[in-house]
């Protein structure tokens, strides 16, 4: 079977060293990977570097006239399935949009027949600096692809915004889309199922506390978040847990489902189906449940009743502060309706998680319930503010964001 053979354009930017992990990872789904970089590429990372995990010599500026004659750049862009070029700088996309070709990556990325796929990293400004949206919008007219930039903190550290090189499984995955078809595409196979062999386990939807045998407190929790995620991450792989409380939704395809009503039956459910690599607990459990509920209906016709509440378990604070058997990577979530993000960052400590996904669930942005959701994600290296997206989308790529946690901790710990 054909291997997939990627010409990766290395661009001059701060994260140009994201690039080792794209070849590694590359490789490791089975493609061959032959690198070109800028000029300015090389003062970011070495072409000694680039040609040990490409095990290929390395295309520079520096391509002589021998090279041209035993490879040309012609050949160069038509030996490939797919051109990547990552990271793709203001001027490199400035020079592509208006077809210049003055040096090697240039020449190759305009005598190529292939698609091309742009991963732009740059300063949020030159991002959204007129020339260069201009020129990005005149690329996608001619057809070539793009992935990203996501929004976020930048390496300088008081600028944030869109700029930043998207993550290394997302570059995959746009670069799975575009080769989607050619059977039998080993990118497609290896790569899209980053999470094979984990267990995820997710908790979902609202609980239910028992006022009586025919009432009870709940919320206006959907479950659509918590079910997406499930549904993610078992498309990229995992084993998954759902344990999700009373929802009118289907069963994601290929997860074990718990049903639950209480937030004490939650609980039990999750500590029952760990160890788990990764849990997200983005069910909203109820704070309080009732002190004691009882057996026969409340009578309207009898005394006035008050109801004692006391506190649940906290599931989440449960899991994330527990000595043994903790996930590698806690996730929780974070609703909240004014100062998101610090409040977020608050309960990430509080609550001994690695991130807290935190939105906005004002009723003016109709999250309850819809089908879109604007979050932000808190980690222990700051806030990353991601644009709006469909639940489903917030899923895939927190599950992918996941899938990179559990490779990077397991290199750490070799
Ligand atoms: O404190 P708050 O309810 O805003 O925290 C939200 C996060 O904590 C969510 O991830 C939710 O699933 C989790 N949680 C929990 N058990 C509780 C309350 C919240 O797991 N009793």
């Amino acid at each position: 079977m054909k291997q997939q053979r990627i010409l990766l354009i290395i661009g001059g930017g701060i994260a140009a060293y994201k690039c080792l992990d794209l070849i590694r990872r590359l490789r490791e789904a089975g493609a061959s990977v032959r690198a070109v970089m800028t000029r300015a590429a090389t003062e970011f990372v070495t072409p000694l570097s680039v040609g040990a995990l490409t095990s290929e010599r390395v295309f520079t500026d520096l391509f002589s006239l021998n090279d041209e004659q035993e490879i040309g750049h012609i050949r160069l862009s038509r030996e490939a399935d797919l051109l990547i070029v990552a990271p793709a700088t203001a001027d490199l996309i400035a020079k592509m949009a208006g077809g210049h070709a003055d040096d090697l990556a240039s020449t190759v990325l305009m005598a190529t027949d292939k698609p091309v796929l742009l991963a732009p990293a740059m300063n949020p400004r030159m991002w959204l600096n007129p020339a260069t949206q201009r020129n990005v919008a005149q690329l996608r007219a001619d057809g070539v692809h793009f992935v990203g930039p996501n929004t976020g903190e930048m390496a300088e550290r008081d600028e944030a915004g869109p700029g930043r090189l998207v993550e290394v499984p997302e570059i995959i995955d746009a670069a799975n889309k575009i080769l989607a078809g050619r059977r039998g595409s080993p990118l497609a196979r290896v790569g899209a199922r980053p999470l094979a062999g984990r267990h995820v386990l997710v908790t979902s939807g609202p609980t239910h506390e028992p006022i009586d045998p025919v009432r009870y407190i709940a919320n206006r929790s959907s479950g659509k978040q918590g079910h997406a995620i499930a549904r993610a991450a078992a498309a990229l792989g995992a084993r998954v847990t759902l344990v999700t409380g009373p929802v009118s939704l289907a069963d994601p395809p290929s997860v074990d489902v718990v049903r639950v009503e209480t937030a004490e039956q939650m609980l039990h459910a999750v500590q029952a189906a760990l160890p788990a690599g990764i849990a997200a607990f983005a069910a909203a459990v109820a704070d309080w449940r009732t002190a004691s509920a009882p057996r026969e209906k409340i009578k309207k016709s009898g005394a006035k009743p008050s109801l004692e509440l006391v506190e649940n378990p906290d599931i989440l604070a449960t899991v994330g502060k527990s000595r043994s058997g903790r996930p590698t990577l806690v996730i929780g979530f974070a609703a909240e309706t004014e100062n998101v993000t610090s409040e977020a960052a608050k309960k990430r400590k509080a609550k001994g998680a690695d991130w807290i996904v935190a939105n906005d669930v004002s009723p003016s942005r109709g999250v309850f319930g819809g089908d879109g959701n604007t979050v932000h994600l808190v980690t222990a290296d700051g806030i990353e503010d991601w644009p709006t997206l469909s639940k489903d989308e917030v899923a895939r790529r927190l599950m992918l964001r996941a899938a990179e946690f559990l490779r990077h901790s397991a290199a750490a710990a070799e």
